[in-house]
């Protein structure tokens, strides 16, 4: 069975084609970056974004069929991010996606994008089976979630305020960074000192799973005016990995605390930030010696892309749990 999946729920603008024998292959999953179009504006300006998808999305979808190898009347069924997302940049891929299985005569299902970061992570562990822990990560998002069989889920903790990756991205557009920032600090912080400078960690004490990230961006930019741009520019790289670690050991010591307390034996993560290698590695120091099992997606599949649509809608498939666009509630979240 050939998939195609589509994303356009933000700023990229991707489209799959996956296989789905015994096993899912990827067959392929190229995108288009936005990045260049809201540089200007430091953040992605909606509307923008929802016109760039309409003059990409038939291109993306063309050469994710050719790079397939394969032509559009070999897809069998469509997968499309419903919610959440930019409502403009959703309707574009929607309504192709819907006008496209029209006419090829398969099916469109709609899929939630937090369940397709999820799937992003089961394309390299396809045995994995609930029920388990999640942890999701990205700009718009930060959430453990406990997930049982038949898509059940249930929140165990979720940020009040900014999202992780969100967190990222405003400290580093203090910092003089690029946007999205996220990918830039962690390459920056690496073999840098973590401990130059102490970066608040909001909630960390707590015994609950609930996340706190704006006062940090006070904090960075409190740091910033303290200090000459000058002396910014010299010590960025121990500035982002001090910055780095503050938001890494708030999410780690969130995780360790929602394991304890669900005794869950296996920790799945999801979203950009899932891309961060101090993340991995500290999840890693703390599963691996412990016997639980950790799924991270291919670093390449963290951040928003098509295959991971059409993996989580075969993860439904297999399961007889696909939605029917009148079903899905994109403007939910995972769970309440
Ligand atoms: O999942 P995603 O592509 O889009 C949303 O669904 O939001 O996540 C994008 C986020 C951005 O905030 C970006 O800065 C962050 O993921 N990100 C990273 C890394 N790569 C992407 N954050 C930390 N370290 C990275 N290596
Ligand atoms: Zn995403």
């Amino acid at each position: 069975m050939i998939w195609l999946g589509i994303e356009s729920s933000c700023d990229e603008t991707a489209c799959a084609v996956l296989e789905q024998g015994d096993k899912v292959r990827v067959l392929s999953n190229p995108l288009y970056s936005q990045i260049q179009e809201h540089a200007v504006f430091g953040g992605v300006v909606p509307e923008v974004a929802a016109r760039e998808h309409l003059k990409k999305i038939y291109g993306i979808a063309s050469e994710a069929i050719k790079m397939a190898g394969v032509a559009f009347s070999d897809i069998d069924a469509i997968a499309f991010t419903a919610g959440p997302g930019l409502m403009g940049p959703l309707l574009v891929g929607a309504s192709f996606a819907r006008g496209l299985a029209l006419d090829l005569g398969v099916p469109a299902y709609g899929i939630n994008h937090l369940e397709g970061h999820l799937a992003a992570a089961w394309l390299s562990a396809q045995d994995l089976k609930p029920p388990f822990l999640t942890l999701t990560v990205s700009g718009g998002h930060t959430e453990l979630i406990l997930e049982e069989p038949g898509f059940k889920y249930t929140a165990i903790g979720r940020t009040r305020d900014d999202a992780a990756g969100e967190a990222f991205d405003k400290c580093g557009k203090l910092l003089g960074l690029g946007y999205p920032a996220g990918a830039t600090i962690g390459k920056l912080a690496v073999g840098k000192n973590r401990k130059f400078h102490h970066f608040p960690r909001a909630l960390k004490g707590k015994a609950d799973a609930e996340f706190s990230f704006s006062g940090l961006k006070t904090a960075v930019l409190r740091y910033v005016e303290s200090h000459s741009t000058e002396y910014i520019q010299e010590n960025l790289g121990d500035i982002c990995a001090s910055l780095e670690e503050s938001i890494v050991d708030i999410l780690v010591s969130k995780t360790v605390w929602a394991l304890k307390k669900t005794g869950m034996k296996t920790l799945v993560v999801g979203g950009g930030v899932s891309a961060n290698m101090r993340l991995r590695e500290l999840l890693e120091k703390y599963c691996l010696p412990r016997g639980i099992r950790l799924c991270f997606p291919e670093r390449s599949l963290s951040t928003d892309n098509g295959a991971m649509i059409a993996a989580a809608a075969i993860r439904r498939e297999k399961e007889h749990a696909l939605l029917n666009i009148e079903n899905v509630k994109p403007w939910m979240p995972l769970a309440l």
